[in-house]
């Protein structure tokens, strides 16, 4: 095939969750001849995006900086449609992916709708079916799935919600979760060479070191405030109690999460075995999810990635959108009140047949083969699509 009959497609990614889950498919793209694939960054995150790209050596080809520090959620919008609707017209792709449920998601497929340019959703169908949690993904990607031409749909339970909601069953494909495969990616690189963490006790990363290590994020808007605050006093409370674990906990830069997270268990709590660190790359990330004994999260992606790990996940929501790991036993949810968070996790760390139960490597998000299968789909779509104009 020559280079001019190579498709257009452009690759939007603005926050660090997208980053890693669409690294898989730029990398595959751009050693695909069927395709030629333009990286759109649109800078809603600035340094966690960053690091997570370069976890997989992908250099952006614009970047659209949108971020502006504790942007509220209309004026991301309103900035990331007007930079959209310029670089859509300046490179007109034939074909838009997004992936999952943030701002950048929403704005790509108006912005790409309006266009008349066809939006290809990567995690489709994820619901909670309350609109207030998460909050504004569940709308995000409720409203997104109405104008996107393609949905990837990465469970079977997923395409159901989408079949439900009226979506054309041609238009929707089960493909697993790309994070799967942005997952094995990064545990080739680490096994290849382990990625540096930097903060913690010495050694507590050689193999072999026997402490146990309790791994906490923290980031979703419907917990600001008081939520955020009864889970820092749960992790207090957890450090006094359980004095031998150490608990990790890599702060989002949300300023929002910051604020909290610094005045209940910064420096000035003097809490030798809480150890708060600056966001960490990927493959740093990666490494320390494998030597955590459980995860703490309130994290999509890591609901995600834990279970095929062998993890606990106790999330600190109410509800979620990704029930597969929840029946598979890997994933509990806990909400978010101070007495529960530490009941759970003080459970874990004392009942050995809970532990266990909880522990067992489950695979419900995919194979590791995501990447093909979207990338076939969306050729057939362009194929099928030139030839009716
Ligand atoms: C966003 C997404 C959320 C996703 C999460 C992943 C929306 C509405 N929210 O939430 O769905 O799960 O990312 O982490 O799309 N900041 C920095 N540097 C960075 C990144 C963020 O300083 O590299 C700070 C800035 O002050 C920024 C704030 O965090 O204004 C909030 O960022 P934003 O992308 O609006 O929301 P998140 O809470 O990160
Ligand atoms: N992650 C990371 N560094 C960190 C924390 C998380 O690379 O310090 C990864 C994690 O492995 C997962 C993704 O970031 O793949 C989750 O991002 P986040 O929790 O910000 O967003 P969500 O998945 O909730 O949308």
């Amino acid at each position: 095939m020559t280079a001019a009959r190579r498709f257009a497609v452009t690759v939007l990614i603005g926050t660090r969750p997208e980053a890693i889950k669409l690294a898989p498919l730029v990398l595959s793209l751009r050693n695909d001849p069927r395709f030629s694939c333009r990286v759109c960054v649109t800078g809603q995150h600035r340094t966690m995006l960053r690091d997570a790209l370069r976890a997989f050596d992908i250099t952006p080809d614009v970047n659209l900086r949108v971020m502006r520090k504790d942007q509220s959620l209309a004026h991301v919008t309103a900035r990331l449609l007007r930079s959209l609707d310029g670089e859509f017209h300046r490179h007109r792709p034939q074909l838009v992916l997004v992936q999952g449920d943030t701002t950048t998601v929403l704005c790509g497929a108006l912005a790409g709708f309006y266009e008349h340019i066809p939006v290809a959703h990567v995690e489709a169908g994820l619901r909670t079916g309350d609109l207030r949690a998460p909050w504004p993904e569940e709308g995000n990607r409720t409203l997104t799935s109405r104008i996107a031409a393609l949905h990837f749909a990465p469970t079977e339970t997923s395409r159901s919600n989408l079949l439900r909601e009226g979506i054309a069953p041609d238009r929707v494909f089960v493909t697993g979760n790309t994070v799967i495969d942005a997952l094995r990616i990064a545990l080739d690189r680490t096994r290849a060479s382990p990625a540096r963490v930097t903060g913690l006790p010495p050694r507590l990363l050689a193999s072999g070191d026997a402490r146990r290590v309790v791994l906490i994020t923290g980031h979703r808007r419907e917990s600001f405030g008081e939520p955020f605050e009864q889970v820092c006093r749960a992790i207090g409370d957890l450090a006094t109690r359980f004095a031998d674990v150490h608990f990790i906990y890599p702060v989002h830069l949300n300023p929002r999460v910051r604020a909290p997270v610094e005045a209940i268990l910064g420096v000035g709590a003097h809490r030798p075995n809480v150890h708060l660190l600056a966001p960490l790359g990927y493959l740093a990330f990666v490494r320390l999810m494998q030597r955590a004994t459980l995860i703490l999260t309130d994290s999509g992606g890591i609901q995600e990635e834990a279970p095929s790990l062998g993890k606990p996940v106790l999330v600190m929501r109410e509800s979620t959108e990704r029930p597969e790991a929840v029946a598979a036993g890997t994933v509990r949810l806990v909400g978010t009140s101070t007495s529960r968070i530490f009941d759970e996790v003080a459970r874990l760390l004392t009942d050995a047949d809970a532990y266990r139960s909880m522990a067992a490597a489950h695979n419900p998000y995919g194979d590791g083969r995501a990447t093909p299968r979207i990338l076939d789909a969306c050729h057939d779509y362009l194929v099928r699509r030139a030839a009716d104009r």
